[in-house]
């Protein structure tokens, strides 16, 4: 079985963080969301992967490299445009031929063993296997209507409701998903929709069908959907210090500080992840805080939080909250008796008090 990752498209609802990043490549617990998808399909023992590449390229080759980090050959397959999920598997025909292959969403976090579904989609001699999860908002899903166990309708994105059961970004097609794509055609977003392609596959009789998790997933697609998969994840992590604390620093919790980074005179509380070659005074952190490395971080209190590397945040009075924070960010205030700001921001960069 082949797999085929779609790190292509454009995460318009995560500007301006993405203006200058590919999405696939933010990190949650120190760490781009994209690797967590290669390896899961490694550990599937899924050996020759393609990933869908648009104009974010260059970073993701670089990135990534060849795959032999985890053990994989990775092939780029470059998609002029983002024109649907179902037009990117069209683009990698040549890469896929007719093998059986598995399809991941490269912004999603799944967490369940792939290896579950696989032995299903060949267990239940399936041409197509989708996985399906309950959700609170399927209007920002494609969903599946199901009946008496079998899928009868997928739509995506539906405004009124016709089910709560959203399709997760991982799917398992034989050949037969490839002339379904060719009949089907764009939808009033003007993608080609994998949802159609499937619904094609239900109607011309081919047998699709649906696994569901036992671990949790996000789509990482909005910065709530960021903070909420960075929380989930620092819940699993392990705490390690390689980084040096001084006697002041009180730590509780699992707490992660990397390679030559350094904590002085700090309350944490994981967990917490703090990069390489850090260096963090006077601080609150945590929980769920994850810093970058190369930050340096004074007189500041932070929670809940991404902040991503080579980050400068000095002397801010108010608890940083719920936030995400690109490469390169420096905010400094003068101390408690200044009334005044001085910014350079770029376009839609937000700042709120709370
Ligand atoms: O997350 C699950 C949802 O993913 C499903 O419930 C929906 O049915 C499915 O359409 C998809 O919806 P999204 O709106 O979240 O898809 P998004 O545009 O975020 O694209 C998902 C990934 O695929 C992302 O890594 C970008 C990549 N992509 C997207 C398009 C449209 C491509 O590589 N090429 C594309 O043309």
């Amino acid at each position: 079985m082949k797999g085929l990752i779609l790190s292509g498209g454009i995460a318009s609802r995560l500007w301006p963080i993405t203006y200058n990043r590919a999405k696939q490549l933010l990190p949650l617990a120190n760490k781009p969301i994209l690797f967590y998808g290669i390896e899961s399909l490694a550990k599937a023992g899924i050996k020759d992967i393609g990933i869908i590449v648009g104009q974010t390229r260059d970073e993701i080759m670089k990135a990534v490299g060849d795959g032999s980090r985890w053990g994989v050959k990775i092939s780029y397959i470059h998609q002029q445009s983002p024109d649907g999920l179902a037009h990117a598997v069209k683009v990698a025909r040549p890469f896929l031929g007719d093998a059986d292959f598995l399809m991941f969403l490269g912004d999603n976090m799944i967490r369940d063993d792939l290896k579950d579904f696989i032995d299903q989609f060949y267990r239940d001699r399936l041409n197509a296997l989708i996985v399906l999860d309950k959700v609170k908002n399927p209007q920002q899903f494609g969903v599946a209507v199901i009946q008496d166990d079998r899928i009868v309708k997928l739509l995506e994105k539906p405004k009124e409701f016709v089910s709560d059961m959203a399709i997760v970004g991982l799917y398992i097609f034989d050949k037969n998903v490839h002339s379904s794509i060719d009949r089907i055609k764009p939808s009033k977003r003007n993608e080609l929709e994998i949802t159609d392609a499937i619904q094609d596959m239900i109607e011309m009789g081919f047998e699709v069908g649906y696994g569901r998790l036992k671990k949790w997933w996000k789509d990482t697609g909005t910065p709530l959907d960021m903070l909420e998969a960075n929380r989930r994840l620092l819940d699993e992590i392990e705490g390690s210090i390689e980084g040096t604390t001084d006697e002041n620093t009180d730590m509780k919790g699992k707490v992660v500080i990397g390679k030559e980074s350094r904590t002085v005179n700090c309350k944490i509380r994981g967990p917490v992840v703090i990069g390489e070659n850090c260096f963090i005074k006077d601080a609150e952190l945590g929980p769920y805080t994850v810093v970058g490395r190369g930050s340096r971080i004074e007189n500041c209190k932070i929670e809940d939080s991404i902040i991503m590397e080579n980050c400068k945040l000095i002397n801010i009075e108010k608890r940083i909250c719920n936030s995400l924070i690109g490469e390169d960010v420096e905010i400094s205030c003068q101390g408690s008796g200044s009334d005044r700001y001085s910014l350079v921001l770029g376009s839609k960069n937000r700042i709120k008090s709370m």
